[in-house]
C-alpha cells in the first residue's frame, strides 16, 4: 500500500475516535513502524509500504483509535534529551513536567555532587533527566509501584545513567538525607476531577498516578526533615493548586517560596528551601 493512502486513511480512522490530533498521531505511528521521521513520511508519500509494515500500522492505529495514549501505542516517549520506554504502568511523561526539571537543574547549580531524591518516579522520567544533565549528581529515585520500578529500571538501563531505585511508599517517610534535593510530581488529581480527564487519561493512565490524597502535603512535610539545611524542594502542582501547596511551605518554614510557570503559562512548578539556622523562616512567596 501506498504510504499517501495509508496515512489518509489513518488519520479518518483517528478523527472518527475522537483523537484531538490525528494528522500528528498517524504521521508519528508511521515513522515509528518505518524507522524514519514524520518530515520522511510526508515527502514519501508514494513509496509503498510491504504487506508487514501496513498491517503494523493498522494495528498500531487501531490501538491508538480505542484511545490508547499514543506513548504506549509506541512503547516509548521523549522527555528533555531522553527517549523513555514508557507502557500502562507508568504515568506518560508531561512537557510541563520538564520545567520541574529545569527548576531542579537551576536549584543543583554549582554544586559538584548533590544528592537528589525524586518522590514518585514513575517511568524514572525526572531522575533520570537530572542524571542525564547535571553530571555528578548522585539521584535516587522512589516509586510504591512495583510496576513503576520495573519500567524505571528498563530505562536505567536502556540510558545507562546511575539511578539508585527505591521499593517504598512516600506515606511512611522519605528516606533518610540529607539530601540537597527532593523533587516529586506526586498524584494530584481529585477522584471528581479525574471523571472530567480525557478519555487516555481516565482510562489507561494508572490511578495511582494520578490520584492519591494527601500526596503533596505529606511529601511537602516529610522533605523538611530528611533536607539539609539549604536544599531545596521543588514539586510540580495543579495549576488550580499551586498557590495552595506555595502557603504551606511558607506555613511550614519553607524560605524562598517560589512557583513557577509551565510553557503554556499556567502556574505549576513550587518550590522553597529549608532555611539555614539563622535564616528567616517562611520567606513571601514569588509569583510566577
Ligand atoms: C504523577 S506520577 C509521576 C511520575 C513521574 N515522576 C513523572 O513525572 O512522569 C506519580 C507517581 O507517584 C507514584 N506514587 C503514588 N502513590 C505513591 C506513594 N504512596 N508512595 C510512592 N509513590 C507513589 C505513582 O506510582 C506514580 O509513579
Amino acid at each position: 500500500m501506498r504510504v499517501d493512502s495509508l496515512l489518509r486513511e489513518a488519520v479518518r480512522v483517528l478523527d472518527v475516535a475522537g483523537c484531538e490530533t490525528p494528522r500528528v498521531d498517524a504521521e508519528l505511528i508511521l515513522a515509528h513502524v518505518l524507522r524514519t521521521t514524520r518530515s520522511a513520511v510526508v515527502a514519501q508519500g508514494e513509496a509503498r509500504l510491504d504487506d508487514r509494515a501496513s498491517q503494523e500500522v493498522e494495528r498500531l492505529v487501531s490501538r491508538r483509535a480505542r484511545r490508547e495514549p499514543l506513548a504506549y501505542v509506541l512503547g516509548e516517549w521523549g522527555f528533555r534529551r531522553l527517549v523513555l520506554r514508557v507502557d500502562r504502568r507508568v504515568l506518560v511523561p508531561r512537557p510541563e513536567t520538564e520545567v520541574v526539571v529545569e527548576r531542579c537543574l537551576a536549584r543543583l547549580s554549582g554544586q559538584d555532587r548533590p544528592r537528589v531524591l525524586d518522590v514518585g518516579t514513575g517511568s524514572g522520567a525526572i531522575a533520570l533527566a537530572i542524571a542525564d544533565e547535571h553530571p555528578g549528581a548522585r539521584v535516587s529515585a522512589l516509586d510504591a509501584s512495583a510496576g513503576a520500578l520495573e519500567v524505571a529500571r528498563e530505562n536505567v538501563a536502556r540510558t545507562r545513567l546511575a539511578v539508585e531505585l527505591l521499593h517504598h511508599d512516600l506515606f511512611n517517610g522519605l528516606p533518610a538525607g540529607p539530601w540537597d534535593l527532593v523533587v516529586s510530581n506526586p498524584p494530584y488529581v481529585s477522584p471528581a476531577e479525574l471523571e472530567g480527564l480525557e478519555p487516555e487519561v481516565r482510562e489507561w493512565e494508572p490511578r495511582e498516578a494520578l490520584v492519591a490524597e494527601g500526596a503533596t502535603e505529606a511529601v511537602v512535610r516529610f522533605a523538611l526533615s530528611v533536607l539539609r539545611p539549604g536544599g531545596a524542594l521543588v514539586l510540580e502542582s495543579a495549576a488550580n493548586g499551586a498557590e495552595r501547596v506555595a502557603r504551606l511551605l511558607g506555613e511550614l518554614g519553607y524560605a524562598e517560596v517560589r512557583v513557577s510557570a509551565d510553557l503554556a503559562g499556567r502556574p505549576r512548578v513550587v518550590e522553597g528551601v529549608v532555611p539555614a539556622p539563622g535564616q528567616p523562616l517562611g520567606a513571601e512567596v514569588s509569583p510566577p
